[in-house]
């Protein structure tokens, strides 16, 4: 399956918009019913064909190189109480040995600077990108469906959703020009747009497939929207030279940065559990809990 074999996931960011659970806790560990949000990130892209992990990193982000290690007394208890089915879970968590890599951005200054800190690691080939924030609901693992779409056309692409012209500011937007199904050629993309000067409402939605040369360009991109190095400023240059794509995903997903976003994502789990479905459909409609 696919060429696609190495993933960068930034998990820098300070999580600013979900303190205080963010002053300890690294945002990409809060759960979503019972295990991080990283979890499924790291799983939708196993699902694809993944198989080596680099994770940007920064100060007070340890725990999430822990996470992924074999954490020896715990598997050493569950194994001599004989809990199996716990003991499986945990162990799935895992990343094999070798499979995971880490770097630290050292500071903020950007997504664009955050990717360009995995290239020595990441190599001359065709790499993907994970934004740990967003989270996936499909029948089709999104990573999955951008991976198919690299074997049928290669180049970069970028996954897409439409998001309310109001949001549009929110994200990195691309300027379409024909579709073929769910690939969408494009002419450009800008990032952060007002949503009176937006070229659409296809927001980019924190999954990439990008060449190497992107790591060229960000060597010496300047600073764009808010200050801080864009990775779509770059991509923009890479799409003058390269073949570049969106595609529009099937799925829903769930910006778990925010506290919205975040408690959509568990409710939208729960619900797609057989062991929480009750509960959380008893909950999920308000007008039908009882006071205790
Ligand atoms: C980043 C990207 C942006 C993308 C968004 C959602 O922005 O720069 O292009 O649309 O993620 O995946 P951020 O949310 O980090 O500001």
């Amino acid at each position: 399956m696919g060429n696609i074999k190495t993933a960068v996931l930034p998990v820098a960011g300070m999580g600013t918009r979900v303190l205080p659970a963010t002053k300890t806790i690294p945002k990409e560990l809060l759960p979503v019913i019972d295990r991080p949000a990283l979890q499924y990130v790291v799983d939708e892209a196993r699902d694809a064909g993944i198989e080596h992990f680099v994770f940007v990193t920064g100060r007070n982000k340890n725990a999430i190189e822990d996470y992924f290690d074999n954490a020896f007394e715990l598997t050493e208890n569950l194994k001599a109480k004989n809990k199996t089915e716990i003991l499986e879970r945990v162990q799935s968590s895992e990343l094999p040995a070798g499979a995971a890599s880490f770097v630290r951005q050292k500071s903020p200054q950007g997504l664009g600077h955050a990717v360009w800190c995995a290239k020595q690691i990441v190599g001359r080939e065709p790499f993907a990108v994970l934004l740990p924030d967003v989270i996936t609901q499909a029948a089709t693992p999104v990573m999955k469906q951008l991976v198919d779409a690299f074997d049928r056309v290669g180049g970069n692409i970028v996954a897409v959703d439409p998001v309310p012209i109001e949001r549009v500011s929110s994200y990195g937007v691309i300027s379409p020009v024909e579709r073929d199904g769910r690939l969408v050629r494009m002419n450009g993309m800008v990032e952060k747009p007002p949503r009176d000067t937006a070229p659409s409402n296809l927001a980019i939605t924190g999954r990439y497939i990008l060449q190497p040369e992107i790591f060229d360009l960000l060597e010496d991109q300047g600073p764009g929207a808010g200050n801080e190095i864009q990775l779509t400023d770059a991509m923009l240059r890479l799409m003058q030279t390269q073949n570049f794509h969106a595609f529009e995903f099937e799925g829903q997903p769930f910006d778990c940065g925010s506290i919205p976003g975040y408690f959509e994502a568990v409710l939208a789990f729960g619900l797609a559990r057989t062991d929480t479905k009750d509960v959380f459909d008893r909950y999920a409609n308000s007008s039908t809990l009882q006071p205790a």
